[in-house]
C-alpha cells in the first residue's frame, strides 16, 4: 500500500511571528525561510501582506528567495487584502493565496457583525477573486471547532465550488479534543470533499496543550496537510510544534505510515536558528529540541544508555541533528571547539565575529561552569543574520 503524503505547512513566519517576543526583521525572515526550505517544508506561510509594509516586503522577499517551496500569503476575505497578497506573491515560483473568515456564531455576532448568509457571500467572493490570480487557494474557517458543523460544511462547500484547493480546519482557540476533532475532519471529508481533489488541512493551537495530539488525530482521520511552527511558537500558547509532529511520524511509523519531505537532521538547527532570532529559546525539557531532551542524569539511566541507548532513547540525538556533546564547553575550551559548536548549530562565523564572540565566551565561561547552546546564541555578534549559514 502506498503511504499517504502529508503536506507540511510551516507558519513560523506568520502565526509564529504574530506572538509576543517573536517579531523578526526582514533579513531574519529570509534566513529562517532558507532554513525551512533546507528542512524540507512544503509550504512556507511568509506573512500577512495587507497587515503592514514590513509584512508585504517579507512575503515578497521570501517568494523571491525560496524557489523550491510553495510560498503563501494570508489575507482576510476583503478584496484589498487579496489584491495585496497577490501583488506580494507575484514573483513566487509557486504562490498560494490563503484567505480566511470566521464561521463560529460568537465570532459572527461580536467580531464580524455579519450574518451566516453574509459570510457565505464573503467566502464566495474572496475565493473566486483569489483564483483570478493563482491556481492554489487555501480557505480557512476561523474558529471551525466552535462552529455549527452544518454551517461549516456549507461554507466549505461554497469555497470548493469557487475554486479552493485546500480547506483548512483551524482549532483557533485550542479548544477541541483529539477524538472530537477527528470526527469533525471525517465530517468535512465525507460531506464536503467526497471524491474531489481537495486537501483537508488542520491548524491547531495549544491552549490546552493538545495542538500536536489534535493534529495527529486529524491526520489519522484523513487530513493531508498540517500547519505547524518551529518550536511551537504562535499566538498565545502557540501552534502545533513541527519537530514533534515529524518525530511522532518517524518514531511511530508502525502506527502512522505517512510520508513527508522533512530532513529530520535539520530539526535541531532550525530550532536553534529560530531561538537565535526571537527573544526566547525553548524550555529545557521541550520534546525533541530542548537542552535536556537527550540528557540522562540518573545513574541508572546513564548505565542503561551506555549499555544500549535503546534502553532509554526512542530516537537518537543525531536523527534530529543534535550533536553528541562529547566536548563540554567551559573556560578551558579554545576557539576551535567554539567554532565547531557554532557550525553544529548551523551558524558560520567569520574571523572578526569569532574574535568578538570568543571574548564574550571567555567572560561568560569565567562566571558559569558550563556554557550551553542557548548561551552561545545569546552572545552572537550584532551582525548575526548575515552570519547564518545559507
Ligand atoms: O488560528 C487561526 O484560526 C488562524 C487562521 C488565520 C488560519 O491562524
Ligand atoms: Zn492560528
Amino acid at each position: 500500500m502506498t503511504q499517504r503524503k502529508i503536506t507540511i505547512f510551516d507558519t513560523t513566519l506568520r502565526d509564529g511571528e504574530q506572538s509576543p517576543g517573536c517579531s523578526m526583521y526582514l533579513e531574519e525572515k529570509i534566513s529562517m525561510a532558507r532554513q525551512l526550505e533546507k528542512l524540507g517544508v512544503d509550504v512556507i506561510e511568509a506573512g500577512f501582506p495587507f497587515a503592514s509594509e514590513g509584512d508585504f516586503a517579507s512575503v515578497a522577499a521570501v517568494a523571491e528567495a525560496c524557489r523550491d517551496t510553495v510560498v503563501a500569503g494570508l489575507c482576510r476575505t476583503v478584496p484589498s487584502d487579496i489584491e495585496r497578497a497577490a501583488e506580494a506573491l507575484k514573483n513566487a515560483a509557486s504562490p498560494r493565496i490563503h484567505t480566511f473568515v470566521a464561521t463560529s456564531d460568537i465570532h459572527l455576532e461580536y467580531k464580524l457583525k455579519k450574518t451566516r448568509a453574509e459570510v457565505i457571500e464573503m467566502t464566495a467572493r474572496a475565493v473566486s477573486k483569489a483564483r483570478e490570480y493563482v491556481d492554489d487557494v487555501e480557505f480557512s474557517a476561523e474558529d471551525a471547532t466552535r462552529s455549527d458543523v452544518d454551517f461549516l460544511c456549507q461554507v466549505f462547500e461554497t469555497a470548493v465550488e469557487c475554486g479552493a484547493t485546500t480547506l483548512n480546519v483551524p482549532d483557533t482557540v485550542g479548544y477541541t479534543l483529539p477524538g472530537e476533532f477527528a470526527e469533525l475532519v471525517k465530517a468535512v471529508k465525507e460531506r464536503v470533499v467526497r471524491d474531489r481533489d481537495v486537501k483537508i488541512s488542520v491548524h491547531c493551537h495549544n491552549d490546552l496543550g493538545l495542538a500536536v495530539a489534535n493534529s495527529i488525530a486529524a491526520i489519522d482521520a484523513g487530513a493531508s496537510q498540517v500547519e505547524c511552527t518551529i518550536n511551537g511558537i504562535g499566538e498565545r500558547a502557540g501552534n502545533a510544534s513541527l519537530e514533534e509532529l515529524i518525530m511522532i511520524m518517524a518514531v511511530r511509523g508502525d502506527r502512522m505510515p505517512y510520508r513527508h519531505n522533512i530532513d529530520t537532521t535539520q530539526l535541531y538547527p532550525s530550532s536553534q536558528l529560530l531561538s537565535s532570532i526571537v527573544s526566547f529559546g525553548v524550555q529545557p525539557n521541550k520534546a525533541i529540541v530542548g537542552r535536556n531532551a537527550f540528557a540522562h542524569e540518573a545513574g541508572i539511566h546513564q548505565h542503561g544508555v551506555l549499555s544500549n541507548p535503546l534502553c532509554y532513547e526512542i530516537m537518537t540525538p543525531e536523527s534530529v541533528g543534535v550533536p553528541r556533546n562529547s566536548i563540554v564547553l567551559g573556560k578551558h575550551s579554545g576557539r576551535h571547539a567554539l567554532i565547531a559548536r557554532y557550525e553544529d548549530l548551523g551558524i558560520s562565523l567569520d574571523g572578526e565575529e569569532i574574535a568578538e564572540v570568543y571574548d564574550r565566551f571567555v567572560a561568560l565561561a569565567d562566571r558559569k561552569k558550563n556554557v550551553y547552546d542557548q548561551d552561545l546564541l545569546a552572545i552572537m555578534p550584532a551582525s548575526r543574520p548575515s552570519a547564518i549559514a545559507a
